[in-house]
């Protein structure tokens, strides 16, 4: 693995970068991306382009032998064309433009914009396309941040009248599709059809359901008009995207077959002060970040495309969360080695030096805005000693044994409808990835649709439209398949799924009601040693009183937990006690033994190594857990922020 930086020289004066460039590589960093929102620099008024800084910029850090990620600039469309275009901009639910003074103001669906972006695309991908250090491409920068994927403007409407006719052929299709003879919603033709904004309450599920899938794919051929282009000029080049954690509203699998390497942008400190986790969380890891949050989004875009990269890495304080307290002292080095273990190709720092003016002034980077060293630099630095020490380029990762499912459709469906306050896909995902870690296992995170060849157990927390192949499959596959709460419930047109569906047939079940529940309310279940609770959420599943695959039942006897076969199904929400021991039960019917590691270590095996990282502020031993280890870094004794290598 690579380690890389992202570099403003528009933010400096010349006379600093072959400074700058010599001191990257001093770092140990051989990675740089530059260019992603240098619009007015490149082209400060219409046809006007000042390419010589950026010439001089791309020379001084390719004599420096640094291999160059450029970014297209069309995260910030410049003043002049906003002017000149206002239709460009994106308009917000309620109907406002998004106005110009800061970035991502551009609608998808702007033909204006599409066509101003392929302008500017093709300008520095023909400038720049054959250049010998510039070895990628970054489409943009993160699609979709500051809640940007919707736009209700005119041309969204206009496109997404043709996008429905496309996909329904005719308007009764969709008037059955969609249920609109319920409240008088019929269209006569497609021209009838708006966005579904503005609507007195609740607007139609699927209309809505739909305005997403849409919306998402405005968003893919958005970037696939500027990765036509820049494959023309570049063919040698890789084309990549930097995608967010914590960000669903496109998606992510789609776009991963459009890039040759995708990569995102990692802030743990961040994502776990503005996520949904307890206080005594946020505080146990306020320095080092959730030991499974990078991890499950390195997991999760590795099953986007096997390659994958880590694009920005926190150095430091950042500047957008609640709260922005200072990472532990050697945390920016581990999270590198932590992608490094889930097989990244790169991790590159945002950002090299701390800006002093702007929005982000309170941003850290490696470098003070006086140059001088911040610990970011010092944690970049450690992290290049250790990797030029381990030798990692005879390891590739193998698949997990196990794979659980994640799917951006579930997402949309449930935040349309979630029918109950506390119901949170993301966190029912993350419950299980977690458990999971915390036995010790490599886990593949996939879409639905992914071959499942291979793996032992395939877990779906959720999955409310089941895909008509997913159980057969699975069984071709050999694999055990786990279903979580609210699965099959529906069809691909947000209707009801018609009873009985495949699930109750091959347990004998049937599932006429479901209930939600205050997040206080807690049922026990017999299972396990430990106490287990539904909470949040039941299936209420009825059936005959002698069905042997009911494992579990709540204490008023609505089976919880039920299993046969192949097949597994937990009915409600569970609380950490009820999910561990059903996953127990699960991995033992697959043959998988577990561990149970210690709060804040987690462990991977990449390849023919295992990695170990220790999250919290004491010490860990691990020879109780791995006796006889032959350590290539560090020993048995991992420190606060530590990582420790064995064969
Ligand atoms: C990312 C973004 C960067 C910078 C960074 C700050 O979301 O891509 O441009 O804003 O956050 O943490």
């Amino acid at each position: 693995m690579k380690l890389g930086v992202c570099y403003y020289p528009e933010h400096w004066p010349e006379t600093i970068w072959a400074e700058d460039a010599r001191r990257m590589v001093d770092m140990g960093l051989s990675k740089v991306r530059i260019g992603e929102f240098a619009w007015s620099r490149i082209e400060p008024s219409r046809g006007e382009f000042d390419w010589g800084w950026l010439d001089k910029a791309v020379e001084t850090l390719a004599v420096q032998g640094l291999e160059i990620t450029m970014g297209t600039p069309t995260a910030t469309p410049p003043k002049w064309l906003i002017d000149a275009h206002p239709d460009i901009l994106a308009i917000d639910a309620a109907g406002a433009p998004r106005g110009f003074g800061s970035r991502r103001h551009y609608c998808f669906s702007s033909q204006t914009y599409l066509k101003e972006s392929r302008r500017i695309t093709e300008s520095l991908a023909a400038r720049y396309g054959t250049h010998r250090a510039i070895t990628s491409w970054q489409t943009d920068n993160e699609f979709g941040c500051h809640d940007t994927v919707e736009s209700y403007s005119e041309n969204a409407r206009l496109a997404f009248r043709l996008w429905l006719e496309d996909k329904y052929k005719t308007i009764d299709a969709l008037n059955t599709a969609w249920g609109t003879v319920f409240w008088s919603m019929e269209y006569r033709r497609f021209g009838e059809i708006d966005l579904p904004n503005q609507t007195v309450t609740e607007a139609n599920p699927a209309h809505r359901l739909d305005f997403q899938r849409f919306s998402s794919g405005q968003v893919i051929r958005y970037h696939k008009a500027q990765a036509e282009i820049i494959r023309r000029h570049a063919s040698k080049a890789d084309i990549t995207h930097n995608v967010m954690g914590h960000f669903n509203a496109f998606d992510h699998y789609i776009l991963g077959r459009n890039v040759d390497i995708l990569t995102w942008d990692s802030y743990p400190l961040g994502f776990l002060d503005q996520a949904w986790w307890k206080e005594a969380d946020k505080q146990r890891w306020m320095r080092s970040g959730h030991p499974d949050f990078a991890a499950f989004h390195h997991d999760l875009y590795r099953g986007c495309n096997q390659r994958w990269g880590v694009m920005e890495q926190q150095p430091g304080p950042v500047n957008w969360a609640p709260h922005n307290p200072a990472p532990r002292a050697g945390m920016a080095a581990l999270w590198a080695l932590e992608a490094a273990a889930h097989g990244a190709e790169y991790c590159s720092y945002f950002r090299w030096r701390q800006a002093p003016f702007a929005q982000e002034q309170n941003h850290a980077g490696l470098l003070y805005p006086n140059s001088e060293i911040a610990q970011g630099g010092v944690d970049a630095a450690a992290a290049g000693d250790i990797l030029s020490q381990i030798d990692l380029s005879q390891q590739t990762t193998h698949q997990a044994p196990i794979a659980l499912i994640y799917d951006y459709e579930s997402k949309w469906l449930f935040d349309i409808q979630p029918q109950g306050a506390a119901w949170h896909y993301e966190k029912l995902c993350f419950m299980f990835y977690t458990v999971l870690r915390r036995m010790g296992f490599n886990i593949d995170i996939i879409s639905p649709d992914a071959p499942l060849t291979g793996y032992k157990l395939v877990a779906a927390p959720s999955l409310p439209i089941l895909p008509e192949t997913f159980l057969n499959r699975a069984s071709k596959a050999g694999a055990h398949v786990l279903l979580g709460p609210r699965s099959q419930s529906k069809t691909r047109d947000y209707q009801l799924m018609p009873r009985p569906n495949s699930l109750e047939a091959v347990l004998n079940i049937t599932i006429p009601r479901s209930e939600s529940l205050r997040e206080s309310v807690k049922i026990p279940i017999n299972m396990g040693l430990s106490a287990a609770h539904a909470c949040i959420w039941r299936d209420l599943v009825e059936t005959a009183s002698d069905n042997t695959a009911v494992i579990a039942r709540c204490t008023d006897d609505y089976p919880a937990f039920i299993s046969q076969g192949g097949l597994s199904y937990l009915a409600v929400w569970p609380d950490k006690g009820l999910i561990k021991s059903v996953l127990t039960h699960v991995l033992n019917t697959c043959g998988l033994p577990q561990l149970w590691l210690p709060k804040d270590l987690r462990v991977r095996q990449f390849g023919g190594l295992k990695f170990a990282f220790n999250y919290g502020s004491k010490i860990i031993h691990l020879s109780q857990l791995y006796p006889g280890a032959d350590y290539i870094y560090r020993t048995d004794k991992l420190g606060p922020a530590n990582a420790a290598i064995w064969r």
